[in-house]
């Protein structure tokens, strides 16, 4: 079986201006050690207009964290005012950019296709997209969550090649888990990360569904990281609030400590 090494994402949403944000990376990788990027990918998604300074730092700093953007837009160029492309992304370096998060999906109305167009992009520019699906409350008392999931993972990779999906990162954020301080069980984690990787074969074969890289998001925090991340089908973790903070994000990073 596909060895998947672990990959730990901090989500900062509209949070950190960019001299916080210089502060937060300088505190964080203080705080990690050789160790910790051995046993553990680490990404930092900060706003746009912070991106060009943490490049900066990682790159003259030489940081082993992996620069991350939170959102871009399929087209290369054109008349999309308030967008940023792949292509600008691309050119910062950035390596891995979160796609079809609940908030841009329920707050921006993004729908699946366009997710879709948007991993076909960030693909065309050599990045690796992290794909995020949940479910709502009401899907998950209906038992819908999983048929949710399923068409979300269907359409967002509908037309991506095997080894592309191999390659990718899947986040599975049970939106009732983000940012309320409620986790879903390890159990029901584990349960649904299962169910996305049986998904996965489906659309594109065992090695891919092997190799593809599935973190789970929903209030991690440095208290729960350990339990989560030893289920067997959990790779990592999209953290949002216990990210913001160098702290607990480094002991959510070093999570195998505890
Ligand atoms: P949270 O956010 O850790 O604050 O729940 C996770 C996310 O939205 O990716």
């Amino acid at each position: 079986m596909a060895e998947r090494k672990p990959l730990i994402s901090g989500n900062w949403k509209m949070h950190h201006n960019h001299f916080e944000a210089i502060q937060m990376v300088q505190s964080l990788s203080y705080q990690l050690s050789s160790d910790d990027y051995d046993a553990c990918d680490v990404s930092v998604h900060p706003p746009f207009t912070n991106l060009r300074s943490i490049q900066t730092v990682l790159e003259s700093d030489h940081i082993p964290i992996t620069l991350g953007a939170q959102h871009c837009h399929e087209e290369q160029k054109g008349a999309y005012t308030g967008e940023i492309s792949p292509g600008m992304l691309e050119k910062l370096n950035v390596g891995l950019v979160i796609v079809g998060h609940s908030e841009r999906r329920e707050i921006f109305g993004e729908s699946n296709s366009q997710v879709n167009s948007k991993v076909k992009a960030i693909f065309k520019h050599g990045m690796t997209p992290i794909l995020c699906v949940g479910e709502t409350i009401e899907e998950r008392e209906e038992g819908e969550a999983e048929r949710k999931v399923q068409k979300q993972l269907e359409e967002g990779l509908h037309g991506i090649g095997r080894e592309r999906i191999a390659s990718m990162v899947v986040a599975y954020e049970p939106i009732w888990a983000i940012g309320t301080g409620v986790t879903a069980t390890p159990d029901d984690a584990q349960d649904m990360c299962a169910k996305v990787r049986q998904c996965i074969k489906f659309i594109a074969g065992k090695d891919a569904s092997e190799s593809v890289r599935i973190q789970y998001g929903g209030s991690v925090k440095p208290i729960n990281a350990a339990e989560l991340m030893n289920q067997a089908d959990i790779d990592g973790a999209l953290v949002g609030g216990a990210a913001l903070e160098a702290e607990s994000f480094a002991r959510i990073i070093q999570y195998r400590l505890q």
